[in-house]
């Protein structure tokens, strides 16, 4: 039913670059996320799939410390990132965003010129010598999330007046702007029209080769094109994760099937 490219004897054993290990978490009294076990491998796309509310956005918040900014919201258990306790707290959050960059399903331009937009983590973060160095990265940047050729006789123009596909890659711009090491997009194309999703996710294989890279996404066709993984949600749970070739077409679960061909979600 899904055209996935790869088969399992294609998929690569890689190094683990996050672990999470029985995560719990509380939005006050609700217990979203539920005694969930995970490794995501460095250099792939691994993607989170299941029916609205299951914790796919949760869960990926836990990733970098996102949930950290809702009052109501309590993580339990461990996670680590090249091994290092990210929930340590000698760690900085500020930093560790850089590292671990995220993407939102509504785009959130901060209200400054494109330019800006683009700079302001390398500018904090230190990344660039000078002028010249920032207007390297901020074109490297704007054309990998491909809205260079749209963008680059107004990069002065504020980020916000852009169309809502176009915020959404100028918000990709923003992230990759910094190097990170791993990439959280939850839904990043649900803004966007077939040209720039497919444009994204050319990008996102391109990011893998060097980063890791995790998506939410809704759409199940998407997932089989863009990752080598897929982790399934299911009320809180983490009901399946393997290879994406297999969670397609050859589930264990019976949840998981249900889910992929449309019986449940
Ligand atoms: N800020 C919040 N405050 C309280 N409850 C929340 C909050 N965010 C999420 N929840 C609850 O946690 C559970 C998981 O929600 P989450 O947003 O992670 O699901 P999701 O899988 O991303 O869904 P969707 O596909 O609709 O985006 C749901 O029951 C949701 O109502
Ligand atoms: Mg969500």
């Amino acid at each position: 039913m899904y055209d996935v490219p790869n088969t399992e004897i294609n998929v690569e054993q890689r190094d683990i670059k996050i672990s999470a290990r029985k995560v719990q978490v509380y939005y006050g009294t609700t217990h979203a996320i539920k005694d969930v076990n995970c490794e995501i491998q460095d250099k792939t796309v691994t993607a989170f799939i299941g029916p609205s509310g299951c914790g796919k956005s949760t869960f990926l918040r836990c990733l970098n410390r996102m949930n950290d900014t809702i009052d109501i919201c309590r993580v339990e258990g461990d996670i680590t990132i090249d091994g290092e306790d990210i929930y340590d707290k000698r760690v900085d959050p500020v930093q560790l965003r850089a590292k671990v960059g995220m993407v939102f399903q509504k785009p959130n331009p901060f209200p400054k010129s494109i330019y800006d937009n683009v700079a302001y983590g390398p500018r904090i973060h230190g990344l660039a010598r000078n002028k010249a160095d920032l207007d390297v990265i901020v074109e490297r940047s704007l054309r990998r999330a491909a809205i260079w050729d749209e963008v680059k006789d107004r990069l002065d123009a504020p980020g916000t007046g852009l169309s809502g596909g176009q915020q959404q890659r100028l918000c990709i711009a923003r992230a990759v702007a910094t190097e990170p090491e791993v990439l959280l997009m939850d839904e990043p194309c649900s803004a966007l029209d077939p040209i720039a999703t497919s444009q994204v996710e050319e990008l996102i294989d391109e990011l893998r080769q060097e980063y890791s890279v995790v998506i939410v996404t809704h759409s199940m066709q998407q997932a089989a094109r863009v990752s080598q993984k897929t982790a399934f949600f299911h009320l809180g749970h983490l009901v399946e994760y393997g290879d994406t070739s297999k969670i397609f077409t050859n589930p264990v679960d019976s949840r998981t099937e249900s889910y992929i061909t449309g019986r449940i979600g």
